[in-house]
Protein backbone atom coordinates (compact mmCIF):
# COMPACT_ATOMS: atom_id res chain seq x y z
CA UNK A 1 0.00 0.00 0.00
CA UNK A 2 1.41 3.75 -0.90
CA UNK A 3 0.66 6.71 0.67
CA UNK A 4 -1.25 8.28 -2.74
CA UNK A 5 -3.11 4.83 -3.33
CA UNK A 6 -5.31 5.85 -6.64
CA UNK A 7 -4.60 9.32 -6.13
CA UNK A 8 -4.52 11.45 -9.00
CA UNK A 9 -1.40 13.57 -9.59
CA UNK A 10 -0.76 16.47 -12.40
CA UNK A 11 3.35 17.24 -12.04
CA UNK A 12 3.75 20.38 -14.29
CA UNK A 13 7.59 20.00 -15.77
CA UNK A 14 7.81 16.43 -14.88
CA UNK A 15 9.60 16.01 -18.38
CA UNK A 16 13.19 15.94 -16.47
CA UNK A 17 15.00 16.88 -13.10
CA UNK A 18 12.95 17.40 -9.92
CA UNK A 19 9.45 16.95 -11.76
CA UNK A 20 10.55 13.50 -12.93
CA UNK A 21 11.94 12.20 -9.51
CA UNK A 22 8.43 13.43 -8.10
CA UNK A 23 6.58 12.09 -10.79
CA UNK A 24 8.71 8.25 -10.24
CA UNK A 25 7.86 8.80 -6.15
CA UNK A 26 4.40 9.32 -6.78
CA UNK A 27 4.26 6.42 -8.69
CA UNK A 28 5.81 4.31 -6.22
CA UNK A 29 3.09 5.66 -3.39
CA UNK A 30 0.63 4.50 -5.85
CA UNK A 31 -0.75 8.15 -6.99
CA UNK A 32 -2.06 7.93 -10.84
CA UNK A 33 0.61 10.22 -12.68
CA UNK A 34 -0.24 13.47 -15.23
CA UNK A 35 3.16 14.69 -16.80
CA UNK A 36 2.29 17.77 -17.35
CA UNK A 37 4.95 18.91 -19.80
CA UNK A 38 5.61 21.47 -22.85
CA UNK A 39 8.68 19.79 -24.26
CA UNK A 40 8.22 16.97 -25.94
CA UNK A 41 11.50 15.53 -26.07
CA UNK A 42 11.61 15.37 -22.42
CA UNK A 43 7.95 14.18 -22.08
CA UNK A 44 8.90 11.15 -24.35
CA UNK A 45 11.69 10.15 -22.51
CA UNK A 46 10.82 10.78 -18.92
CA UNK A 47 7.62 8.28 -19.90
CA UNK A 48 10.12 5.32 -21.17
CA UNK A 49 11.58 5.82 -17.74
CA UNK A 50 8.08 5.34 -16.07
CA UNK A 51 6.77 2.91 -18.28
CA UNK A 52 6.14 -0.34 -15.58
CA UNK A 53 5.74 2.02 -12.85
CA UNK A 54 2.47 2.71 -12.36
CA UNK A 55 -0.24 4.42 -13.96
CA UNK A 56 1.30 7.78 -16.21
CA UNK A 57 0.20 9.91 -18.60
CA UNK A 58 1.65 12.77 -20.70
CA UNK A 59 -0.94 15.70 -21.42
CA UNK A 60 1.21 18.18 -23.37
CA UNK A 61 1.08 21.58 -21.51
CA UNK A 62 2.19 24.71 -21.45
CA UNK A 63 1.91 26.04 -18.27
CA UNK A 64 1.85 30.08 -19.18
CA UNK A 65 -1.30 29.65 -21.78
CA UNK A 66 -4.35 30.07 -20.52
CA UNK A 67 -6.19 27.43 -22.98
CA UNK A 68 -3.34 24.83 -22.00
CA UNK A 69 -3.51 24.86 -18.83
CA UNK A 70 -7.66 24.87 -18.76
CA UNK A 71 -7.23 21.96 -21.50
CA UNK A 72 -4.62 20.15 -19.62
CA UNK A 73 -7.39 20.41 -16.48
CA UNK A 74 -10.13 19.06 -18.31
CA UNK A 75 -8.13 16.17 -20.17
CA UNK A 76 -7.33 14.87 -17.21
CA UNK A 77 -10.95 15.37 -15.78
CA UNK A 78 -11.88 13.56 -18.42
CA UNK A 79 -9.70 10.56 -18.20
CA UNK A 80 -9.53 10.07 -14.53
CA UNK A 81 -12.97 11.77 -13.41
CA UNK A 82 -10.60 14.30 -10.77
CA UNK A 83 -7.84 15.68 -10.09
CA UNK A 84 -6.52 15.31 -6.33
CA UNK A 85 -2.81 17.05 -6.49
CA UNK A 86 -1.18 19.92 -7.95
CA UNK A 87 2.28 20.03 -8.22
CA UNK A 88 3.54 23.52 -9.83
CA UNK A 89 6.79 22.50 -10.30
CA UNK A 90 7.47 23.67 -14.13
CA UNK A 91 9.29 26.74 -14.00
CA UNK A 92 12.21 28.29 -16.72
CA UNK A 93 15.01 27.41 -14.70
CA UNK A 94 17.12 24.99 -17.58
CA UNK A 95 17.01 28.01 -19.87
CA UNK A 96 16.93 31.04 -17.36
CA UNK A 97 19.10 33.62 -19.21
CA UNK A 98 20.02 35.74 -15.74
CA UNK A 99 21.99 38.32 -17.00
CA UNK A 100 18.98 39.61 -19.36
CA UNK A 101 17.36 42.60 -18.06
CA UNK A 102 14.89 43.27 -20.67
CA UNK A 103 11.37 43.89 -19.13
CA UNK A 104 10.26 41.43 -22.48
CA UNK A 105 11.96 38.79 -20.97
CA UNK A 106 11.30 39.32 -17.19
CA UNK A 107 7.28 39.45 -18.69
CA UNK A 108 8.33 36.37 -19.91
CA UNK A 109 9.68 34.40 -16.80
CA UNK A 110 6.53 35.68 -14.67
CA UNK A 111 4.45 34.24 -17.27
CA UNK A 112 6.06 30.84 -16.59
CA UNK A 113 7.34 30.71 -13.09
CA UNK A 114 4.51 32.74 -11.58
CA UNK A 115 1.65 33.67 -13.64
CA UNK A 116 1.59 29.76 -15.04
CA UNK A 117 1.37 28.29 -11.40
CA UNK A 118 -1.44 30.67 -10.68
CA UNK A 119 -2.85 29.97 -14.27
CA UNK A 120 -2.52 25.59 -13.38
CA UNK A 121 -4.35 26.77 -9.82
CA UNK A 122 -7.19 28.06 -11.42
CA UNK A 123 -8.27 25.64 -14.10
CA UNK A 124 -7.41 22.25 -11.13
CA UNK A 125 -9.43 24.26 -8.37
CA UNK A 126 -12.78 24.00 -9.47
CA UNK A 127 -12.01 20.18 -10.14
CA UNK A 128 -10.89 19.58 -6.69
CA UNK A 129 -13.77 21.88 -4.65
CA UNK A 130 -15.90 19.67 -7.11
CA UNK A 131 -14.87 16.77 -5.74
CA UNK A 132 -14.65 17.48 -1.95
CA UNK A 133 -10.65 19.04 -1.66
CA UNK A 134 -7.36 18.27 -3.10
CA UNK A 135 -3.76 19.55 -2.88
CA UNK A 136 -1.44 22.03 -4.69
CA UNK A 137 2.68 22.26 -3.44
CA UNK A 138 4.00 25.01 -5.37
CA UNK A 139 8.26 24.66 -6.00
CA UNK A 140 9.63 27.43 -4.90
CA UNK A 141 13.59 28.24 -4.59
CA UNK A 142 16.06 28.78 -2.09
CA UNK A 143 16.91 31.76 -4.94
CA UNK A 144 14.22 33.27 -3.46
CA UNK A 145 16.13 34.22 -0.01
CA UNK A 146 19.23 34.68 -1.60
CA UNK A 147 18.91 38.73 -2.07
CA UNK A 148 22.94 39.33 -1.61
CA UNK A 149 24.16 37.89 -5.02
CA UNK A 150 25.88 40.63 -7.02
CA UNK A 151 24.21 40.45 -10.56
CA UNK A 152 26.18 43.21 -11.71
CA UNK A 153 29.80 43.27 -10.12
CA UNK A 154 31.81 45.90 -10.11
CA UNK A 155 30.68 49.44 -10.98
CA UNK A 156 26.65 50.02 -10.68
CA UNK A 157 25.17 49.56 -14.34
CA UNK A 158 21.87 49.25 -14.27
CA UNK A 159 19.00 47.81 -11.58
CA UNK A 160 18.64 43.59 -12.74
CA UNK A 161 15.56 42.10 -13.70
CA UNK A 162 16.17 39.41 -11.00
CA UNK A 163 13.47 37.78 -12.54
CA UNK A 164 14.10 33.98 -11.58
CA UNK A 165 14.03 35.29 -8.00
CA UNK A 166 10.96 37.41 -7.86
CA UNK A 167 8.98 34.78 -10.19
CA UNK A 168 9.78 32.54 -6.95
CA UNK A 169 9.44 34.81 -4.03
CA UNK A 170 6.03 35.35 -5.74
CA UNK A 171 5.13 31.52 -5.76
CA UNK A 172 5.44 31.68 -1.85
CA UNK A 173 2.94 34.72 -1.99
CA UNK A 174 0.76 33.08 -4.07
CA UNK A 175 0.74 30.06 -1.99
CA UNK A 176 -0.42 31.55 0.89
CA UNK A 177 -2.92 33.42 -1.12
CA UNK A 178 -3.80 30.35 -3.08
CA UNK A 179 -4.32 29.27 0.92
CA UNK A 180 -6.11 31.61 2.41
CA UNK A 181 -8.95 31.49 -0.53
CA UNK A 182 -9.34 27.50 -0.89
CA UNK A 183 -8.79 26.21 2.68
CA UNK A 184 -12.86 26.42 3.37
CA UNK A 185 -12.98 24.13 0.38
CA UNK A 186 -10.31 21.38 2.12
CA UNK A 187 -7.87 22.32 -0.52
CA UNK A 188 -4.30 22.84 1.17
CA UNK A 189 -1.81 24.79 -0.75
CA UNK A 190 1.95 24.89 0.48
CA UNK A 191 4.88 25.15 -1.17
CA UNK A 192 9.09 23.81 -1.21
CA UNK A 193 11.67 26.17 -1.26
CA UNK A 194 14.45 23.81 -2.53
CA UNK A 195 17.96 24.72 -1.97
CA UNK A 196 20.52 23.87 -4.77
CA UNK A 197 19.69 20.36 -5.94
CA UNK A 198 21.75 18.31 -8.71
CA UNK A 199 20.03 18.50 -11.92
CA UNK A 200 20.63 18.92 -15.54
CA UNK A 201 19.79 22.44 -14.97
CA UNK A 202 21.70 22.54 -12.33
CA UNK A 203 24.84 21.08 -13.95
CA UNK A 204 24.00 23.63 -16.47
CA UNK A 205 23.40 27.16 -14.82
CA UNK A 206 25.43 27.46 -11.22
CA UNK A 207 29.48 27.58 -11.78
CA UNK A 208 30.93 24.18 -11.13
CA UNK A 209 33.10 25.65 -8.16
CA UNK A 210 29.99 27.26 -6.30
CA UNK A 211 28.08 23.53 -6.84
CA UNK A 212 30.57 22.38 -4.22
CA UNK A 213 31.08 25.53 -2.31
CA UNK A 214 27.45 26.16 -1.79
CA UNK A 215 26.67 23.22 0.66
CA UNK A 216 30.06 23.48 2.67
CA UNK A 217 29.19 27.14 3.08
CA UNK A 218 25.63 27.92 2.81
CA UNK A 219 24.20 24.67 5.03
CA UNK A 220 24.04 23.02 8.06
CA UNK A 221 24.18 20.22 6.75
CA UNK A 222 26.80 20.11 4.22
CA UNK A 223 25.58 18.05 1.82
CA UNK A 224 24.77 18.37 -2.02
CA UNK A 225 20.56 17.48 -2.39
CA UNK A 226 19.59 15.51 -4.70
CA UNK A 227 16.31 15.21 -6.42
CA UNK A 228 15.20 12.28 -4.62
CA UNK A 229 15.93 13.93 -1.10
CA UNK A 230 13.00 16.71 -1.90
CA UNK A 231 10.15 13.98 -2.81
CA UNK A 232 9.60 12.95 0.64
CA UNK A 233 8.33 16.56 0.88
CA UNK A 234 6.05 16.68 -1.49
CA UNK A 235 4.59 13.29 -0.50
CA UNK A 236 4.17 14.09 2.84
CA UNK A 237 2.00 17.91 1.26
CA UNK A 238 -0.09 15.41 -0.42
CA UNK A 239 -0.78 13.21 2.55
CA UNK A 240 -3.66 12.51 4.84
CA UNK A 241 -0.69 13.45 7.24
CA UNK A 242 -0.47 17.52 5.95
CA UNK A 243 -4.40 17.30 6.11
CA UNK A 244 -4.66 20.71 8.36
CA UNK A 245 -1.28 21.91 6.87
CA UNK A 246 -1.76 24.91 4.34
CA UNK A 247 0.24 28.01 3.26
CA UNK A 248 3.23 27.05 4.50
CA UNK A 249 6.61 27.17 3.04
CA UNK A 250 9.47 24.06 3.47
CA UNK A 251 12.97 24.82 2.75
CA UNK A 252 14.50 21.92 1.97
CA UNK A 253 18.01 22.56 1.58
CA UNK A 254 20.24 20.94 4.37
CA UNK A 255 19.77 23.69 6.68
CA UNK A 256 21.09 26.88 4.09
CA UNK A 257 17.66 29.42 4.87
CA UNK A 258 16.18 29.32 8.06
CA UNK A 259 12.71 31.32 7.81
CA UNK A 260 10.85 31.68 11.33
N1 LIG B 1 17.46 22.23 -9.43
C1 LIG B 1 17.56 23.13 -8.46
O1 LIG B 1 18.64 23.37 -7.90
C2 LIG B 1 16.35 23.87 -7.99
C3 LIG B 1 16.43 24.57 -6.78
C4 LIG B 1 15.31 25.26 -6.34
C5 LIG B 1 14.14 25.23 -7.09
N2 LIG B 1 14.11 24.55 -8.26
C6 LIG B 1 12.85 24.53 -9.00
O2 LIG B 1 12.41 23.19 -9.14
C7 LIG B 1 11.74 23.00 -10.39
C8 LIG B 1 12.43 21.94 -11.20
O3 LIG B 1 13.82 22.18 -11.26
P1 LIG B 1 14.74 21.37 -12.29
O4 LIG B 1 16.15 21.54 -11.85
O5 LIG B 1 14.19 20.01 -12.49
O6 LIG B 1 14.49 22.30 -13.57
P2 LIG B 1 14.39 21.97 -15.13
O7 LIG B 1 14.53 23.26 -15.83
O8 LIG B 1 15.31 20.86 -15.48
O9 LIG B 1 12.89 21.41 -15.28
C9 LIG B 1 11.79 22.24 -15.50
C10 LIG B 1 10.84 21.53 -16.45
O10 LIG B 1 9.75 22.42 -16.71
C11 LIG B 1 9.45 22.36 -18.10
N3 LIG B 1 8.80 23.60 -18.53
C12 LIG B 1 9.38 24.81 -18.75
N4 LIG B 1 8.48 25.69 -19.17
C13 LIG B 1 7.29 25.05 -19.20
C14 LIG B 1 5.97 25.43 -19.55
N5 LIG B 1 5.69 26.69 -19.98
N6 LIG B 1 4.97 24.52 -19.44
C15 LIG B 1 5.23 23.25 -19.02
N7 LIG B 1 6.47 22.83 -18.71
C16 LIG B 1 7.49 23.71 -18.80
C17 LIG B 1 10.81 22.16 -18.76
O11 LIG B 1 10.67 21.64 -20.08
C18 LIG B 1 11.48 21.19 -17.79
O12 LIG B 1 11.20 19.84 -18.13
C19 LIG B 1 11.73 24.39 -11.02
O13 LIG B 1 10.57 25.08 -10.61
C20 LIG B 1 12.95 25.06 -10.42
O14 LIG B 1 12.84 26.45 -10.47
C21 LIG B 1 15.18 23.87 -8.73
Amino acid sequence: MGRLDDKVAIITGAGQGIGLAYAERFLAEGAKVVVAELNEERAASAMKRLAGQGDATFVKTDISSEESANACAAAVEAQHGTIDILINNAAIYYDIDNANNDFEYLKMVFNVNLHGAWLMARACAPVMVKNGGGRIINQSSGAAYTYNIPMDMGEFHEVSAFSYSQTKWGVIGLTKFLAGQLGPYNVTVNCIAPGVTMTEATKKIVPPEFIDMIPEFMSAMKKKLEPEDLTGTAVYFASDDARLVTGQVLCVDGGAFMPA
